[in-house]
């Protein structure tokens, strides 16, 4: 087979980014130990109601309007389903699944992260504005998915 020189020199290059991409990604993930920033605590899915901090859901103060929110959430609600919290309040999500993958997603917020069963995630976000936020599962999860939804009242 006949390839052009500059043909040549292409194929190279495109071969030379992938593989320098790959090493990248390798040292990154095994060298540098880098993951994706929350899924990094282990829980038995199956002893959520169990096992701390699940045992206790809910909103707990841990700091001047600063909050954890532990939620589990199953097939098709969030446990708990509606939390009040002051403007200004810094809450920690802390979340796990008690069956399959679930969404947790609260729009207009940055807050969009993955609910995996035996998997703890957390998120953080600042409630500056008063108003009604929805947190909805973005994962379809089942025949009752689209009604699976928590509601956080910010006042
Ligand atoms: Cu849970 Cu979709």
């Amino acid at each position: 087979m006949h390839l052009h020189r500059f043909e040549k020199i292409w194929l190279m290059v495109g071969g030379a980014t992938l593989v320098l991409f790959l090493v990248v990604l390798s040292v990154n993930a095994y060298a540098m130990g880098m993951m994706p920033p929350s899924h990094m605590k282990m829980i038995d899915p199956n002893k959520v109601d169990e096992t701390a901090p699940f045992d206790n859901p809910g909103l707990h103060e841990t700091g001047e309007n600063e909050y954890d929110l532990v939620m589990s959430s199953m097939v098709f609600a969030f446990q708990p389903n509606q939390v009040e919290v002051p403007v200004g309040a810094k809450v920690k999500f802390i979340v796990t699944s008690k069956d399959v993958v679930h969404g947790f997603q609260i729009p207009k917020t940055n807050v969009n992260i993955m609910v995996l069963p035996g998997h703890i995630s957390e998120v953080t976000h600042t409630f500056d504005e008063p108003g009604t936020y929805l947190i909805i599962c973005n994962e379809y999860c089942g025949s009752g998915h689209q009604i699976m939804a928590a509601t956080i009242i910010v006042k």
